[in-house]
C-alpha cells in the first residue's frame, strides 16, 4: 500500500486558498494542518477547507510530526527563512514561486536541502500542466526541429497600492518576481541557462519594478525575448521557434490547456490537454509521488533550474536598479 502524504500549509493567503482546494483530486495526499501568524486566521482557513489542525505560528507546523511536507505560500522574502527552518527539522517542502527574493537566498536553501537530503521543489505549476508536458514531449521528438528562440509575455494592470504585496519593496513586490518568473522559467525550461541577460524597464515609486523586457542570449545565437508587467496587461502568450516550425502556446501560457503546432509547411495542429482541478493538482501530484518514492528532487522542476531562474531574475532586477533582500521571519 502507498503511504499517504500529509501536507501542512504555511501562510494561508490568496494562493493557498486556491491550491488547497486541489487536494480533493490528488490521490495519496491530504492537507491536514495550517499555520498562520494569527491563530484565528489559521482556524478560519482550517474550518473552511476541512483541515484537522490549526497553528498560530509557523514553528508549530514545522514541529508537527504528523506532517510530511509543507506548502509555503508567504510572500517571496519570507520563503528562505521558513524553508531553512523546515529543512533543519527534516520537513519536505513545496515553495511558491518565486522560490526566494534573491539568488543568494535560493543557493542557501538548496545547499541546506542537499546537505540534509530533504525534498524541496519550487511550485512552478506551469511545468506540470498536461499541455506543457505534451509540448516538451513533442519538442524532444523533434516536432519543430531544434529550438532556437522563445518569446513569452505575462502582465496584468494593477492599480498602484504601496501597501499591497505586489508593490511593496519589503514584501518582494514588482513584476519580475511575481510574473516575470514565469516567462524566465519557461525560457529556461526550453533553452537552459543564458550566457547574457539584458533588461529594460521602469520602477514604481516604492522602488520595485513595474515592467521589464528581457533579452536572454546564448553563446550559440539562441535567444529569448520576454516581457512582464504590473503596469499594463499583456496577453500571456508564448511562442517557441524551432528550425522546422514553431509552437504557439495560447493564453495564458503559464497554465495553458491548448497550443498550436506548426510543423514545417503542414497545416497547423491544435493540441489540447485539460488540467485537473484549478491546475495546481499536477504539482501536488509530483511532490506526493516524489515523497512516496523517497526522492529528494523533482526531475521536472529540478533545483538546478530553480537556481538558474533565480540567477536571471537577480541580474534583471539589478539592471533595473531593484535590490531585493530576504526577510527574517518570526517563527
Ligand atoms: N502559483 C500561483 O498561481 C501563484 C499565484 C499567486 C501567488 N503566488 C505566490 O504565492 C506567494 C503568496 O502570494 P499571495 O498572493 O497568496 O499572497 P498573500 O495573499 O499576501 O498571502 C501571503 C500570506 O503570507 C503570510 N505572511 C507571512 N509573512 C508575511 C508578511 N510579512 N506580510 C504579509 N503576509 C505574510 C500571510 O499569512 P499569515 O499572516 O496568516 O500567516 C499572508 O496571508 C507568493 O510567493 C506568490 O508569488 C503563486
Amino acid at each position: 500500500m502507498t503511504t499517504e502524504i500529509r501536507w501542512g500549509v504555511v501562510g494561508p493567503g490568496r494562493i493557498a486558498e486556491q491550491v488547497v482546494e486541489d487536494f480533493s483530486v490528488v490521490n495519496g495526499a491530504r492537507a491536514v494542518a495550517v499555520a498562520s501568524r494569527s491563530l484565528d486566521r489559521a482556524r478560519d482557513f482550517a474550518s473552511r477547507h476541512g483541515l484537522e489542525r490549526s497553528y498560530g505560528s509557523y514553528a508549530e507546523v514545522i514541529a508537527d510530526p504528523e506532517v510530511d511536507v509543507l506548502y509555503v505560500a508567504t510572500p517571496h522574502p519570507q520563503h528562505a527563512a521558513i524553508a531553512r527552518a523546515a529543512i533543519e527539522a527534516g520537513k519536505a517542502l513545496l515553495v511558491e514561486k518565486s522560490f526566494t527574493a534573491t539568488s543568494a537566498g535560493a543557493i542557501e536553501v538548496v545547499d541546506l536541502a542537499r546537505q540534509h537530503g530533504v525534498f524541496v521543489m519550487e511550485a512552478m505549476w506551469t511545468r506540470f500542466q498536461p499541455a506543457v508536458v505534451a509540448l516538451r514531449e513533442l519538442i524532444a521528438d523533434g516536432a519543430i526541429g531544434k529550438v532556437r528562440s522563445v518569446q513569452a509575455d505575462l502582465g496584468v494592470q494593477r492599480e498602484f497600492d504601496p501597501e499591497d504585496r505586489l508593490f511593496s519593496h519589503e514584501l518582494g513586490g514588482g513584476a519580475l518576481l511575481d510574473l516575470g518568473v514565469y516567462v524566465v522559467s519557461f525560457a529556461q525550461m526550453l533553452l537552459g541557462s543564458p550566457d547574457t541577460v539584458s533588461a529594460v524597464g521602469s520602477q514604481f515609486p516604492t522602488g520595485v519594478d513595474a515592467e521589464a523586457s528581457l533579452l536572454l542570449g546564448y553563446a550559440d545565437g539562441r535567444s529569448a525575448a520576454l516581457m512582464t508587467s504590473l503596469r499594463n496587461a499583456l496577453p500571456g502568450q508564448a511562442r517557441v521557434f524551432g528550425t522546422q516550425g514553431w509552437i504557439d502556446v495560447l493564453p495564458r501560457f503559464h497554465h495553458p490547456q491548448t497550443f498550436v503546432l506548426h510543423r514545417g509547411d503542414a497545416e497547423p495542429e491544435t493540441i489540447s490537454r485539460p488540467q485537473l482541478g484549478s491546475g495546481y493538482a499536477h504539482e501536488l501530484f509530483e511532490v506526493t509521488e516524489c515523497l512516496q518514492a523517497g526522492r529528494t528532487e523533482s526531475t521536472v522542476m529540478p533545483l538546478a533550474d530553480t537556481l538558474a531562474v533565480q540567477a536571471v531574475l537577480q541580474q534583471a532586477a539589478e539592471q533595473l536598479g531593484v535590490h531585493h533582500a530576504e526577510a527574517p521571519v518570526d517563527l
